[in-house]
């Protein structure tokens, strides 16, 4: 469904990115595992066509996407939960959950999925009113994920989205995203817990300095050195 092959990106002439390839199936959930700047955010940003490529292909459904504008990789049915959330804080919870789903101009089907997501998150449906600045961390991350599934995405990409919660509320959110997985959206799932995001991921990918050093099954990963080593030992 999405394919990355030998991918390589820049910033200002620094290689960052160095000949990454990735494959996510139709109905997959994957992480993208790796420290602090090893690239995850930019593997990130070069699918939603926001850096350019210096070299390889990214595709989608068969599609090349490198001459499409980010607003065209959204329709197309890509969507994402950034890094830090960004929501709008001076905007209210629904205000920044329709944002998701601005080029939907049927009322009914926005409604639809505002019921799907408060299926997911029924806190939110009752802070509807209340600014999004004000909400509590994990209530932030709830209305990031809401909205990225107010698209109603094919593909949602998430960016360590359960960064800085509690250890409870890392565990919902994990078995939130294997329920949006398992009701039909393929998932890939940028983390560096990597036991947590392997503890639902079928596959997983981890990168090193912009270099993809390791990939393979769930089982693969754990028995992997650099897993073994960065992050499931001490
Ligand atoms: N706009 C930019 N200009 C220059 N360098 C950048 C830019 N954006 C990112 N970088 C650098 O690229 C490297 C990879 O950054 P990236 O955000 O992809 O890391 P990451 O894996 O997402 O890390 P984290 O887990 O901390 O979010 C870092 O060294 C970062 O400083
Ligand atoms: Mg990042």
């Amino acid at each position: 469904m999405l394919k990355l092959e030998g991918v390589s990106t820049e910033y200002g002439g620094v290689p960052m990115l160095r000949n990454v390839s990735m494959e996510i199936e139709r109905g997959e959930l994957v992480c993208l595992l790796g420290s602090n700047g090893a690239g995850k955010t930019t593997t990130m940003k070069s699918i939603l066509r926001l850096i350019p490529l210096v070299e390889g292909v990214i595709s989608f459904e068969g599609k090349s996407l490198k001459e499409w504008k980010t607003h065209q990789v959204v329709d197309a049915g890509i969507n994402v939960v950034p890094e830090g959330r960004r929501l709008f804080p001076q905007m209210t919870v629904l205000e920044n959950l329709k944002v998701g789903a601005f080029s939907e101009i049927n009322e009914e089907e926005v409604s639809k999925r505002l019921d799907a997501v408060f299926k997911l998150f029924p806190r939110l449906k009752e802070r509807l009113q209340q600014l999004a600045g004000t909400l509590s961390g994990g209530e932030q991350g709830m209305v990031a994920i809401g909205r990225g599934m107010m698209g109603k995405p094919k593909i949602l990409l998430l960016d360590e989205p359960s960064l800085g919660l509690s250890p409870i509320l890392v565990e919902e959110f994990i078995k939130t995203i294997k329920r949006i997985n398992d009701e039909g959206t393929t998932i890939l799932l940028i983390e560096q817990n990597a036991k947590k995001a392997l503890s639902i991921a079928s596959k997983g990918y981890v990168l090193q300095k912009g270099e993809i050093v390791v990939k393979g099954n769930r089982s693969e990963l754990f028995q992997s050195d650099v897993i073994q080593k960065a992050y499931l030992r001490g």
